[in-house]
């Protein structure tokens, strides 16, 4: 342990929700020296590891709907066993219930009450609804509910082409359901660049998954049927006219917002955006708290700044880095992100479309992996690579590639564009030959 550490030993730090954001920054705490208490309403480990990226990944990864489902309920158990373990670190408390807070240096948890020198809140977020007739009719699930089911549906209606539509889109198709997406939007998930996001969909399509985009759900009703009860879901389309579909579940996948019900955040003094998300600042230290020692933070889903559990994990780590009186380079302007549809999606830095608008000057250069010989060799030949570059082959900029192991490509740029590296500097850098990484030196 450094001198840094030691000057704060023996601080305490409250933390209220043990999803990847609140453990690790637990953990992180608790070995520099922080007495740690953290609370947990539902099971440790979060939407991540419960019922959101690790569920959904034993999906991706498995045969048949069944085999998955069984998969599910032996990989979830395990690693929340993982969690408890690092949450009995001695310097760590685990408190088992509902968070609510008294003021901005207490918290109750049922009869019991706790202050601390620092609280980090890390609630995390619910599914968002669409208010829409019929949205609470049996059969219309939300994620959680999707992979609650007990047996595949036949015909699946999801509402939404954003991470959680496509992902689950992708995997419920490979199960052998029928799949129909309705979509708000003229193309699928927005926040990705729209080349890749286009070739994505033209490839689900060509796999067999359907796709209405510029639709708006206007209602959804109970069918009786033999089996018992189907949906049907009312939308409107481009030209202004309503069609239905019927499907046996609907899956609403149309965004998630914070989750701060219940937790009294007035008596904190911290009141929310018009969003419903915790306003905090550059360092995720809630910025409208009362306290004026500044001792409240906001980390991961319930801030709203990024959706995603590695951000919510690097956030809490550099919370707790701070309140060591540690620096960090963590640089949450390069957040790479990913996908898991198949084939996957990844991303890294500003889209091609962000960058026009912006009006920064770039340069494009592509690749393709039916050009690349472990591709070709995995029978994975689908797939583009681009990377936007400063012009003159200068700094990389973002990552953008739609493929294979996407991923895990986009995340060897992450590290190139966090190190400031040019596109002459990947070029140089040796890459193992056969591997779907030379598609990245590659680009024209
Ligand atoms: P999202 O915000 O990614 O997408 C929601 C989509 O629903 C949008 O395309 C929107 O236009 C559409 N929509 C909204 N209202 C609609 C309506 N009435 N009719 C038709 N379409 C409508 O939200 P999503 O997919 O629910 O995901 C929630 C969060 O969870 C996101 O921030 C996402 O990044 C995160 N997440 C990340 C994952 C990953 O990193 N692999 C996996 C799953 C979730």
């Amino acid at each position: 342990m450094n001198n840094e550490s030691s000057r704060h030993e023996g601080e305490s730090l409250l933390i209220i929700g043990a999803g990847p954001g609140g453990y690790k920054a637990a953990a992180h705490a608790a070995k520099h020296g922080l007495k740690v208490t953290i609370m947990e309403e539902g099971h440790v480990g979060g939407t991540c590891l419960n019922v959101g990226c690790i569920p959904t990944k034993t999906y991706v990864h498995s045969a048949t709907f069944e085999d998955a489902r069984e998969r599910m309920a032996q990989v979830v158990p395990q690693l929340r066993q993982g969690v408890e373990g690092i949450l009995s670190h001695p310097n760590i408390t685990l408190v088992r219930g509902k968070a609510t807070f008294v003021d901005d240096h207490t918290v109750r948890v049922g009869d019991n009450t706790f202050t601390a020198d620092h609280i980090i809140i890390a609630t995390g977020s619910d599914s968002k609804l669409i208010p829409v007739p019929g949205i609470d009719s049996p059969n219309v699930v939300d994620s959680t509910g999707l992979l609650n089911l007990d047996s595949l549906p036949q015909r699946l209606c999801i509402i939404g082409a954003g991470v959680i539509g496509m992902e689950f889109a992708s995997v419920f198709h490979r199960f052998g359901a029928e799949v129909t997406v309705i979509e708000f939007l003229k193309e699928c998930l927005p926040a990705l660049d729209s080349d890749i996001a286009k070739r994505l969909r033209k490839q689900m399509e060509k796999e067999g998954i359907t796709f209405n985009l510029q639709c708006g759900v206007k209602s959804i009703s109970p069918v009786p049927s033999p089996v018992g009860e189907t949906c049907l879901v009312q939308y409107e389309n481009k030209k202004g006219q309503i069609e239905s579909i019927e499907a046996d579940v609907v899956l609403v996948a149309t965004g998630r917002k914070p989750r701060t019900e219940g937790l009294n955040l007035e008596a904190a003094g911290i009141a929310l955006a018009p969003n419903g998300t915790i306003p905090v600042d550059e360092h995720f230290q809630v910025v409208n708290c009362k306290s004026s020692n500044g001792t409240c933070y906001a980390i991961g889903d319930v801030n709203g700044k990024q959706m995603l559990a590695h951000a919510a994990e690097m956030q809490g780590i550099h919370v707790v880095n701070r309140i060591l009186g540690h620096e960090n380079g963590i640089r949450f302007d390069v957040m790479p992100a990913a996908i898991f549809t198949s084939p996957e999606a990844a991303c890294v830095g500003p889209s091609e479309d962000q960058l026009k608008e912006q009006g920064t000057p770039y340069e494009c250069h592509k690749s393709f992996y039916r050009a690349n010989g472990k591709a070709l060799a995995m029978n994975e030949s689908e797939g583009m690579v681009k990377l936007c570059t400063e012009p003159g082959e200068g700094r990389i900029l973002s990552a953008h590639i739609f493929g294979a192991h996407a991923a895990d490509l986009v995340q060897e740029v992450t590290a190139y564009i966090t190190l400031g590296a040019t596109l002459r500097q990947l070029r140089d850098t040796v890459h193992i030959h056969p591997t779907l990484s030379e598609v990245l030196i590659e680009v024209n």
